[in-house]
């Protein structure tokens, strides 16, 4: 039975997950809580990155070398940047970059110094997993949220988006700023603060690595509003069905 860990960097973005297996056991390591326990056939480590690049890769860290996780997945939220992806709309990462990684000119922008690597590549079967997962939660959309929800934020037409993904240490809120990030990288879907650091360091560990992001604001200036609400009473819930669909899917 692979182990596999289950990472948000809020604790709002992982409550409805953390319901889903109440015997669990939690450990402290380096300030954070990692719970462990049983989730539809598999060994189950969950835990709270904290929001960034150097809390995430240290989470991803932590989890491979004290925890032994052989699988990944990080679920959580992330401001739309494409003009396609849209509030409620689900993302499945197959590719991250470091948005605000520029060694220039040592180095070509946003590689990862001495790797040649800009871009990190989700590993393709849980994506593949990830993505069919999200499909099913989307299809059944009132079973998770209920109709009141799906009325409330507009969610009748939400959608699944799969490619790239941009990380950076900055919550991105003014149109200003996402509209250039737009134009640096224009294949961007979506924009958060923690899945290229977690990439980087499956990588190194050839650890496969999937990520899902339901996204909660358009990164433009009313990005702080949406966000807090959005999490709790929507991204949660999505996190939450479409984790257990991958688990399940996983374990035939
Ligand atoms: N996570 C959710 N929304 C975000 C944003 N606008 N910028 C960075 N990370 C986010």
């Amino acid at each position: 039975m692979a182990r596999i860990a289950i990472v948000s960097a809020l604790h709002d973005e992982l409550s409805a997950v953390l319901e889903l297996f109440p015997d669990e056991q939690k450990t402290q390591v380096a300030g954070r809580d990692f719970w462990l326990g049983d989730l539809h056939g598999h060994e189950v480590v969950a835990v709270l990155s904290r929001v960034g690049k150097v809390a995430a890769a240290t989470t991803a860290t932590v989890l491979i070398e004290r925890f032994g996780v052989q699988q990944v997945l990080f679920t959580g939220v992330a401001g739309g940047l494409h003009a396609a992806v849209r509030v409620g709309d689900l993302v499945v990462a197959r590719a991250f970059v470091q948005h605000d990684l520029d060694a220039s000119p040592i180095f070509p922008r946003y590689e990862v110094p001495l790797t040649g690597i800009s871009r990190f590549p989700t590993d393709a079967r849980l994506s593949d997993a990830l993505a069919q997962a999200a499909e099913h939660v989307l299809s059944h959309l009132a079973a998770t949220l209920g109709a009141q929800v799906i009325e409330r934020y507009d969610l009748q037409n939400a959608g699944l988006h799969q490619g790239l993904v941009a990380s950076g240490d900055r919550f991105v809120s003014s149109q200003a700023e996402s509209q250039a990030l737009r134009l640096a990288l224009p294949d961007a879907l979506a924009v958060e603060m923690e899945g290229a650091a977690v990439a980087q360091v499956c990588h190194d560990y050839g650890v496969p690595f999937a990520a899902m992001r339901t996204i909660s604001d358009r990164a433009d200036d009313n990005a702080h509003v949406d966000f807090p609400r959005f999490t709790a009473q929507v991204a949660a819930r999505y996190g939450a069905a479409v984790v257990a669909h991958w688990l399940q899917a996983l374990s035939k």
